[in-house]
């Protein structure tokens, strides 16, 4: 049975910026009520003032954040996350489903760290998720049936779209969808100044940019048209998108877009303390 055939209880550790746009969103969405919402941070001194701003209870007794969860979703840093497993250990039993935001913290990690049958999902959102426009990967431990996935797979919905991937591509995606809209963000911001160059005034040239972004993104989305060939459609020849993506090249902006996600991904391999630790 789905876990949210009745209203389910989250548990939210880490409402920090990730945490906290989740826990907005399914506010948002209806998903789940505000009062069957508890979330933890670090400092006691935020727990009011965010508080009040996610309108959840926001407190840092991660056990009892737990107690009484249906759901715990992991949202601390990848370094802390073990820490806060062995926290919380003795409230999680095999009915509870732990879901870990963590970048580089595989199933096996939580699993093993763990000790426990306690059904786990990786996750993988970003942050547009803030306004329904995110992407979440999620990808199943071994005690976690489809019904579990189906139950992520819920929740990330609410945000945005949601795949189901392989664990083994989970740090790629973290390099491309989850790093990736800093990489967008200064390729708009770098576009708008273009257009501030030739006499744009700036928050139109924001504008364009923007919409110039989110109309290409839904062209390859609705159209499923490969990039290149809906480029192609844009470039008349002798046309001046042409001379455009002449200083693009030259500029090497294929290659060091490509660069910044193998970087990426190479980082979120790193994040978490090695298993040695364990
Ligand atoms: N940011 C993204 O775009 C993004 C995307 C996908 C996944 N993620 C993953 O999301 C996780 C959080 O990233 P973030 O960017 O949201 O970081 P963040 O803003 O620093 O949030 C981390 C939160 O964890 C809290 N925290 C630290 N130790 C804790 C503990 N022992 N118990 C309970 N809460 C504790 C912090 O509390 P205080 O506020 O009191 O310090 C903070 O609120 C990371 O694992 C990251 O890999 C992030």
């Amino acid at each position: 049975m789905s876990l949210f055939g009745s209203q389910v209880r989250l548990a939210v550790l880490g409402a920090g910026k990730m945490g906290g746009i989740l826990i907005e969103a399914f506010v948002r969405q209806n998903l789940v009520s505000p009062q069957n919402i508890r979330a933890t941070v670090q400092h006691p001194a935020l727990e009011r003032k965010n508080g009040v701003k996610l309108a959840v209870s926001l407190g840092t007794d991660n056990c009892g954040a737990v107690r009484g969860a249906d759901v715990v979703l992991v949202c601390v840093k990848p370094q802390t996350v073990g820490h806060v497993l062995d926290e919380i250990k003795d409230e999680l039993d095999e009915k509870k489903l732990l879901i870990s935001i963590a970048a580089s913290v595989s199933t096996d990690y939580i699993e093993r760290r763990l000790g426990l049958q306690t059904p786990v999902i990786r996750a993988m959102p970003n942050t547009p998720s803030m306004v329904g426009a995110g992407i979440t990967a999620i990808c199943k431990g071994k005690f976690a049936t489809a019904k579990h996935v189906e139950t992520a797979q819920k929740l990330f919905d609410a945000v945005g779209k949601t795949v189901v991937a392989d664990e083994k591509n989970m740090d790629a995606i973290t390099g491309l969808s989850a790093s990736g809209p800093a990489f967008l963000y200064i390729i708009l911001e770098s576009l708008a100044e273009g257009g501030v160059k030739v006499g744009l005034p700036r928050d139109l040239a924001t504008l364009l940019a923007a919409q110039t972004a989110l109309g290409a993104a839904k062209m390859v989305l609705d159209t499923g048209h490969h990039p290149a060939l809906l480029k192609d459609t844009v470039t008349t020849p002798a046309g001046c998108t042409i001379d455009g993506i002449l200083e693009l090249e030259e500029g090497g902006l294929r290659v060091t877009l490509i660069k910044a996600v193998v970087k990426a991904t190479e980082r979120a391999k790193e994040l978490l303390v090695s298993d040695a630790e364990l």
